[in-house]
């Protein structure tokens, strides 16, 4: 099987700091190719043979900014360990109008393809969000998420207002508020 050419780009990169910008529609042709390419992208970093072979990171979202284009655009690929079946979403321009009060954390910490190091603490997310979004024809939607892809929506949204994950680690107490939260 054949790894569609991305280049994620590291922390370090200033692209990764700017403000996306909202996408109008139509989608090109190779905006559309690269949400495909980076959905199949993810699906295959989480094969351990595949991901092994070509040096991937296992990786369950990706925003456009860190392929280097600011456009309010991300993809989530999710794999169902009990089906090994994915679940897919293509999120354009979206906007958090709800949350949860009830907070989460990922026991295991954060991973991002654009942080290259390992970074202690916890990340404080709602447990449930609700999201209003474009799909790629540009038709309206609204999606209601909970745990693991809660977390997952709201990481990447971060990206597309130019935050990482480490910026939402208290730096002198990576663990405070710890018992406040339930963690994932
Ligand atoms: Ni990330």
């Amino acid at each position: 099987m054949e790894v569609p050419k991305i280049k994620v780009l590291d922390e370090k990169d200033k692209i990764l700091r700017t403000v996306s910008k909202t996408v109008i529609f139509p989608l090109s042709d190779k905006d559309k190719k690269l949400i495909y390419d980076s959905i199949k992208f993810l699906e295959l970093s989480q094969d351990e043979e595949i991901a092994k072979k070509c040096h991937l990171r296992p990786g369950m979202g990706l925003a456009f900014v860190q392929m280097g284009i600011p456009k309010r655009i991300f993809v989530i690929a999710n794999k169902d360990e009990d089906s090994n079946k994915f679940e897919t979403h293509i999120i354009i321009n979206p906007e958090i109008i709800a949350q949860s009060e009830e907070l989460v954390y990922v026991g295991e910490g954060e991973g991002c393809l654009s942080v290259n190091r390992y970074v202690e603490g916890i990340v404080p997310r709602h447990a449930r969000v609700t999201v209003k979004y474009n799909d790629i024809d540009g038709n309206e939607h609204t999606i209601r998420v909970r745990e693991e892809i809660a977390v997952a929506f709201q990481h990447e949204i971060d990206h597309l207002n130019g935050i990482l994950f480490v910026d939402r680690i208290d730096k002198n107490n990576p663990f405070k508020d710890k018992d406040k939260m339930r963690e994932l």
